[in-house]
């Protein structure tokens, strides 16, 4: 099946992106001129702390206040540049978010200020119950429940903080670096030296404090120029600096996306662990050190700070290239640097004061993940790539006689004739709605990668038409189009910032021709999309991505958007996939390039990884830090994109990836197949189970997911999100709980293990998912030892848990939609439990007029009487407004037409660890006595072996109330 023609064309294309690690491709602070200025102006500070002051103040008279609402806006000026203006407006959202905002006023030319406006899903409502009390030296606001927060806004100079009971929490330019690079015009003839640049630093900033200020040398101001290529600035230094410090909270997480540990290691100081700050760019870093600050694919400048007594966080809303230096001059406190190249300054200081609020905050203001079709939690199987339809075929007919089961099958590149997306190559897809059939027929589905870059060639009509729009992205003359090397050669790329694209895009993916217009006639609504190189990625480009100069609609140059460009993408995908069908029917997209606000239009995978362990771990890790960011629905691929992972490798990425909200495996297309099917005993085995726990843990997942769109809160939890006064747990980013579950897993990531350990933050019992043993934490906080041979996946219930699973056997997940439930209870100390379980058809939108089912179960153990009782009830109806996203629905109707189709739906099975007593009879309310197994074992409030109580075939259903009855 690899013609040497086609092994030919692929080692061609392969070229210009030779597969090495080359970090010398990215540059380094000291090789950016902006974020070099913003290192040496912060140097300068430091040595001068104690007689340096911002140059940046309030104008006190020009402090307007907004009538009835928390708003006011103020003239700022700096002592240096006395003739610029900048204008500050500062304001308190309903929900306590400060959002501060400054621009230059009246200058040369207009900073990018549109960043907020693609990340915010809303505008913000400003409170009108919190009023600022204006003040000669300074104006503030007090508001909270108990009026324990304060914000104020100091005038000389410029200061911004947000306090808790009188107590510092965020302080903004609290160190002076507050820098906004006014417009300015290039000096015409020899740039000399300024004058009185010699000599000390107090005597420079009292003689020449510009030169003090900004330096002496108009370092890179003009043109600047990295490896082969140069960046023309047309608009001069135009750069942000502002420090951000949270003086009561020595841990900081989040700002993805970077190869590290969730609290962030430090960028500064003598125990720095990198040297460089972490930086914001987004780029197709190929084969990624498993442990640096450099950028990746996407930025979300979003940073939580956190302590025993709080969680704070700040939204930087920027979206071109930031650097951020963390510093910590002792273990309690946090010293950020944040350095962008362009953009106003556009802060929100999210107050908490807990990681759930932070995350109802942040969520307030860029939105929640979109709910997923219930398919595409299920696994994922890709490769670089299925080399014709028979091929698809033909490993769809081996997982099928293996027995293992898959949802999804997806097309690399190769399926694509010249990689012209969207235009089937003929010669090994002859058929390709057939195919989608024959993988629809098992209700499976199809991703097929779209890319932005368009072959530039007049048989394409993708390109063709793009072209006569002028919607593709412009080179910096700002005339005609960009042209840039990617896979498809010589290419253009679309421009997501004109809107006259987003029509355009949606057209292109009707299944059906409209008004004999071209569009994806070979395809059907089982083919969703797989977005990649949306950075950009441009092979030929400065950093593997597009010129700085380049120019987008509305004539912003690519330096202000860079971060924004890849959701701009995603989101017009999701648009059109939406709008393909009538109803529409829930996309499915898949991002590699990110922003804030991303989560809204899918989910995003941790880039070209490499079968390391090194890579395993960290990726681990990246997906917390992508769910601080919001990017829950996240996953990294499975095996690691580079390299032929042994068998015990991929049986432990295996177990990872069953626990990742996106479970996909794919390869690059230099390694050896590696489908589950293809392994030896026992390994093929161990997959098969592993694989089928997550289709059995589907229910969770799907009730998991329902959760984080509507709160916020991500899937995947550290520590410090569950146990946010458990200072113990702050740094631990290899454990981590699934949503409100009741699940810990700890994956092993080391070749070898036989045991691993697990961490207990609290005094409560965990029980081991499979063996049902009782590890009894402690109020101190605990290590314990469970059992991690090959075949076992560390993998513990928290007591006071019930976790609804489907337990048979399907070959794709839409063939378990009529399937029994099983429930399984893990006691607490007490004898209580609790859990969740919500459903809808998976697939529309009609979640949203209510069509769902959402349960509560409980178990309570009464001593006295001496029973237990397990109970189901209708939560949608207890709480409609908590039930869906957006909180939309005003009623709810427990007959609703889901509801009913799913009435038949038994609970099968109900499961009861903890039991430390042999029942003496049980029975569902009402009716007759049931049959039951019992393990014997200790109760939920004891160390060992525990109890284990199974009830068969209780009959009831999923959608009614009942209680089943245990007497003790
Ligand atoms: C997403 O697309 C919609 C519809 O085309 C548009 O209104 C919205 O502004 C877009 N948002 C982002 C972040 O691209």
């Amino acid at each position: 099946m690899w013609s040497p023609s086609f092994v030919a064309a692929l080692l061609l294309l392969l070229t210009p992106a030779a597969h090495t690690l080359k970090t010398g491709d990215w540059k380094t602070c000291s090789q950016s001129g902006f974020c070099r200025r913003g290192r040496a102006l912060s140097a300068r500070a430091q040595d001068a702390a104690d007689v340096w002051k911002s140059p940046y103040s309030v104008i006190p008279s020009s402090v307007a206040v907004a009538s009835n609402l928390a708003s006011f806006t103020a003239a700022v000026k700096s002592s240096i540049y006395p003739e610029i203006n900048f204008e500050l407006d500062v304001r308190v959202h309903k929900d306590g978010v400060v959002r501060v905002r400054m621009d230059e006023v009246g200058g040369l030319r207009k900073r990018y200020d549109e960043a907020a406006s693609w990340a915010l899903v809303q505008e913000p409502e400003i409170s009108r119950a919190i009023q600022w009390s204006v003040g000669k030296q300074e104006i503030k606001a007090k508001y909270g429940e108990k009026k324990d927060v304060e914000v104020t806004v100091e005038y000389n100079p410029l200061k911004v903080t947000l306090s808790r009971n009188g107590k510092e929490e965020v302080v903004l330019n609290g160190r002076g670096l507050l820098h906004m690079e006014h417009f300015r015009t290039k000096a015409s003839g020899d740039d000399k030296p300024v004058e009185g640049s010699e000599g000390d630093a107090q005597a420079v900033m009292q003689t020449n404090p510009a030169a003090w200020f900004e330096g002496d040398t108009e370092d890179a101001w003009w043109e600047e120029t990295f490896s082969s290529w140069t960046d023309s600035k047309p608009k001069g230094p135009e750069s942000l600096s502002i420090d951000i410090n949270f003086p009561r909270h020595g841990h900081v997480y989040g700002i993805p996306q970077h190869a590290t540990s969730l609290s962030l290691p430090t960028t500064t100081g003598p125990s720095a662990t990198f040297t460089d700050p972490y930086r914001l760019y987004n780029a197709d870093v190929f084969e990624y050190l498993a442990s640096s600050s450099m950028s990746l694919y996407g930025s979300i400048p979003l940073m939580h700070a956190h302590s025993a007594e709080s969680t704070v966080a700040v939204f930087n809303a920027v979206g071109s290239e930031t650097w951020i230096d963390i510093g910590r001059s002792n273990d309690r406190s946090t010293e950020t640097h944040w350095v962008s190249e362009s953009g106003i300054l556009d802060v929100f200081i999210l107050p908490g004061p807990t990681p759930e609020e932070v995350f109802a905050q942040y969520a307030r203001l860029t939105g929640t993940p979109a709910l997923p079709a219930h398919w595409s939690l299920a696994y994922h199987q890709c490769r670089w790539n299925y080399v014709s339809s028979d091929d698809v075929r033909g490993v769809q007919k081996r997982f099928d006689e293996e027995d293992i089961p898959v949802d999804v099958f997806w097309l690399d590149i190769e399926y694509a004739e010249e990689h012209k997306y969207f235009i089937w190559d003929k010669k090994t897809f002859p058929d390709p709605v057939e195919m989608t059939n024959d993988v629809d027929a098992l209700e499976r589905k199809m991703v097929v990668i779209i890319d932005p870059h368009l072959k530039r060639t007049s048989s394409y009509p993708v390109y063709q038409k793009a072209s006569e729009l002028a919607v593709l992205v412009k080179p910096k003359s700002g005339e005609g189009e960009y042209e840039g090397w990617c896979w498809s050669g010589s290419s253009s790329w679309i421009d997501g910032f004109n809107p006259a694209s987003w029509e355009f895009w949606k057209g292109l993916f009707k299944t059906k021709s409209i008004d004999g217009q071209w569009s994806w006639t070979e395809s059907t609504d089982a083919v969703h999309i797989w977005n990649d190189m949306n950075e950009p990625s441009v092979f030929n480009g400065p950093e593997i991505t597009m010129p700085k100069d380049n120019v987008h609609y509305g004539g912003w140059e690519h330096r202000d958007v860079h971060n924004i460009n890849g959701m701009l993408f995603t989101n017009m995908t999701y648009q059109a996939v939406a709008a393909r069908s009538d109803p529409p029917k829930r996309p499915f997209v898949l991002t590699r390039s990110f922003y804030a606000g991303s989560q809204r239009f899918g989910a995003m995978w941790t880039g070209d990884n490499l079968g390391t362990w090194e890579h395993m771990t960290v990726n681990l890790k990246m997906a917390l830090a992508n769910g601080i960011g919001g990017m829950t629905f996240g996953g990294s691929d499975v095996g690691g994109f580079f390299g032929n992972p042994e068998p015990e490798m991929l049986v432990r990425w295996y177990a990872i990836g069953i626990f990742s909200p996106f479970f996909r495996a794919h390869a690059h297309i230099d390694t050896k197949r590696r489908e589950p099917y293809l392994l030896d005993e026992p390994y093929k085995s161990i997959l098969r189970d592993t694989i089928r726990l997550r289709y059995a843990m589907l229910p969770m997942w799907y009730t998991a997911f329902r959760e984080a769109t509507v709160t916020g809160i991500p899937i995947l939890r550290p520590q410090y999100v569950v146990f946010p006064k458990d200072e113990a747990g702050f740094a631990i980013d290899d454990q981590f709980y699934v949503g409100a579950s009741g699940l810990l897993v700890k994956p092993v990531t080391e070749k070898g293990a036989t045991e691993a350990s697990i961490y207990l933050a609290e005094d409560q019992v965990y029980y081991d998912y499979f063996a049902h043993y009782a590890h009894q934490g402690s109020v101190k906080g605990k290590y314990v030892t469970v059992p991690a041979a090959l075949h076992q996946i560390p993998l513990l219930v928290r007591g006071g848990s019930i976790i609804p699973t489907r337990e048979r056997h399907r070959r794709s997940s839409p063939l378990m939609k009529y399937d029994p439930f099983t429930l399984r209870v893990a006691l607490d100390k007490v004898g209580s439990a609790r859990g969740e379980l919500y459903l809808d058809d998976g697939e529309t939108y009609s979640h949203q007029d209510g069509e769902i089912v959402w349960r509560e179960f409980t178990a309570e153990t009464e001593k006295k009487s001496k029973v237990l009782r397990v109970s189901s009830k209708d939560l949608a109806l207890e709480k409609p407004q908590e039930a869906v996203e957006g909180n939309a629905l005003a009623h709810f109707d427990p007959a609703n037409a889901y509801a009913k189709k799913i009435a038949h739906v038994r609970v099968e099975k109900i499961v009861l660890v903890g039991l430390g007593k042999q029942p003496k009879a049980v029975r569902v309310e009402g009716g007759k006595e049931l049959d039951w197994d019992y393990a014997p074992g200790v109760s939920s409030g004891k160390e060992g072996q525990a109890g284990v109580l199974v009830v068969k075939d209780p009959a009831v259903t999923v959608v009614s109330d009942w209680t089943l009855v245990v007497e003790l």
